[in-house]
């Protein structure tokens, strides 16, 4: 490729939860701006998710230092931490793994759902601050659609294990007797939904809330469970045993405090489950005599164990990756080609309208039906002319054949437009 795809990323994969939280980009408009004035690339995307902080860029030359450098500004920490913790591939690697995302095979729960949409946001997000380009998001189009192929052929996400349904199941494994429990889930987000869907599944009464009671009770509505205030869930956690957090608030929601308070009034354990990222439950509450607290590394351990059926499809979903990549590969190829092709057709229509103009002054022509038909002799003329070799330097291009493109910016006098820094 003339142009380089990138891909840095931390991902769960390599840091837990904890540490994975603190490289969290928290105003996307200046990471993007910082990105692209600073970093080198000159189209990026960001895919930020509870797993997850990905860059995926376009540039002629990709230079890992700088983009880590930019990272480390943004988010205030030490460039060292990057080092044990970054991943930074390019190119074909850079697409392969953009497929596995789509597809849902890179994630936590394998083939889960929630990633396509999030990919969807962040290219949709990226495109509006114009932060991504002709490349990044051709590409991401084209992934999307491949992702969704594969799932629908492979059958990777079948059986709805989601992050919600394996959180239910940990509860389950780790109380006697759920039905008799008082269960809370706080959130009415998209990860409540999928608490809500598995508990509302296996027979579970509950309690919803959130900041805003309206809120709360047309989630019910769809979902099952019992809206309750915010402000009195929050006065007193010792109506519950089961307490699922789901939200995206960036400070503890659940402290120390409270469930200490919570548990004076309490002759029953407390399990909490703490899907959030960043956490929403000060860990501080495990240390409380009674409290199980549980977080999305456990529900990672959990999920893995459950994946059995999902792993048989992984090997058939890896096979359409590999094929699908070098199709992938081939049209970010041809886009290199694109900008000078488009300027030759623009050139040369340019030309055909001024010579068929003068053309028609001389012949004073006024006759509609004749001028249509001088009209449609050229453009037939210059398109049976330039369309072969334009075909021929898109092929260059994607069999990534540079000399044939160099040769033709040449020949066709093509000026590159100069690269905004
Ligand atoms: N989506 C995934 O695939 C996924 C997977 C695993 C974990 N997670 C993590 O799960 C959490 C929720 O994700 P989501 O996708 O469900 O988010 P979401 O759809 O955006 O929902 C966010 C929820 O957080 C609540 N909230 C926001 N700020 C709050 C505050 N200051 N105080 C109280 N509640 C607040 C919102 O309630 P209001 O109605 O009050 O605004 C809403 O219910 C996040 O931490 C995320 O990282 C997500």
């Amino acid at each position: 490729m003339n142009q380089k795809i990138i891909n840095a990323r931390i991902t769960f994969r390599n840091s837990p939860i904890h540490i994975l939280e603190q490289f969290t980009i928290k105003d996307m408009n200046n990471a993007y701006d910082q990105f692209r004035k600073h970093s080198g690339l000159d189209e990026c995307v960001i895919i930020q998710t509870c797993n997850r902080i990905e860059l995926f860029g376009k540039s002629k030359i990709s230079d890992a230092n700088k983009i880590q450098k930019i990272w480390a500004a943004i988010t205030g920490i030490e460039e060292e931490e990057f080092k044990k913790n970054i991943e930074f591939v390019e190119n074909q690697d850079a697409l392969h793994h953009l497929l596995k995302l789509t597809s849902g095979l890179d994630s936590m729960v394998l083939g889960e759902e929630q990633i396509l949409g999030q990919i969807k946001n962040s290219i949709t997000s990226a495109r509006e601050v114009k932060a991504s380009g002709q490349h990044l998001n051709t590409l991401f189009d084209k992934a999307i659609r491949i992702g969704t192929r594969i799932r629908n052929s492979s059958g990777i996400g079948a059986g709805g294990i989601s992050v919600g349904s394996m959180a239910v199941k940990l509860a389950e494994e780790n109380i006697d007797d759920l039905k008799t429990k008082q269960v809370l889930l706080i959130g009415t987000g998209e990860v409540s939904t999928l608490v809500a869907k598995s508990l509302q599944r296996r027979g579970y009464r509950f309690d919803v809330t959130s900041r805003t009671i309206g809120r709360s009770e047309t989630f019910c509505e769809a979902m099952g469970g019992s809206a309750v205030k915010f402000e009195e869930v929050l006065s007193g956690f010792d109506n519950y045993d089961v307490i699922f957090v789901a939200t995206t608030a960036p400070y503890f929601l659940v402290t120390n405090e409270k469930i200490t308070q919570a548990m004076r009034n309490k002759d029953k354990g407390m399990m909490i489950l703490d899907l959030s990222n960043p956490r929403t439950v000060d860990e501080k509450v495990a240390t409380i005599g009674g409290v199980k607290l549980m977080n999305l590394d456990q529900i990672a351990e959990m999920v893995e164990k459950n994946m059995n059926a999902r792993l048989n499809k992984v090997k058939i979903v890896e096979n359409i990756i590999n094929e699908e990549v070098s199709v992938l590969e081939a049209s970010m190829k041809r886009l290199d080609a694109e900008p000078l092709v488009k300027d030759v057709f623009k050139n040369i229509e340019n030309l055909r309208e001024k010579e068929l103009q003068k053309a028609l002054q001389m012949l004073d022509e006024k006759d509609e039906r004749k001028i249509k038909i001088i009209d449609a002799l050229t453009k037939a003329v210059v398109e049976s002319i330039v369309s072969t070799p334009m075909n021929n330097i898109r092929k260059a291009s994607e069999q990534g054949n540079p000399d044939v493109i160099d040769l033709a910016t040449k020949l066709f006098d093509y000026k590159k437009p100069k690269q905004t820094d």
